[in-house]
């Protein structure tokens, strides 16, 4: 559970929906179910896939929609649980995580959180916790 922060982080925007629209809470948890991955905007108008970890709350990481490939959106294969790449054949697991090329690295990450029922965005800069390894956007 992500309780409500205080005060926006440096570097963090609140997500929009595809109107433009701060994307609330609240709102955008009414009509999602544990599991799903959705699109908002995020860091430079990224696509960014929010994950609902159940009726309350919202996973504390956003995953980058954007395909490491050639740039195609992603989308979310809700049956077999992974992100498949339509344009040519990329396979990302439930995190973002790359599980088949040809593309060469994992979906980034930002940092997910709520302020005053609002989801921010804010640059992932440390460890990415799926490989380990510094991220490679940062
Ligand atoms: Fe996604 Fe090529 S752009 S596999």
């Amino acid at each position: 559970f992500i309780p409500p922060a205080s005060g926006g982080a440096g570097g963090g925007i609140t997500a929009k929906d595809e109107l433009g629209n701060d994307v609330s809470l609240s709102k955008f948890l009414e009509n999602r179910n544990q599991g799903d991955r959705t699109l908002v905007q995020g860091l430079k108008g990224d696509p960014t896939y929010i994950v609902v970890e159940s009726k309350e709350a919202i996973a504390d990481y956003g995953i980058n929609a954007i395909c490491t490939h050639l740039g195609c959106v992603v989308p979310w294969n809700v049956a077999e649980n992974k992100f498949k790449c339509p344009c040519h054949g990329s396979q990302y697991d439930a995190t973002g995580k790359v599980v088949r090329g040809p593309a060469p690295l994992s979906l980034a990450l930002a940092h997910a959180n709520v302020n005053e029922d609002k989801i921010v965005l804010t640059p992932w800069t440390e460890t990415d916790f799926r490989t380990g390894e510094n991220p490679w956007w940062a």
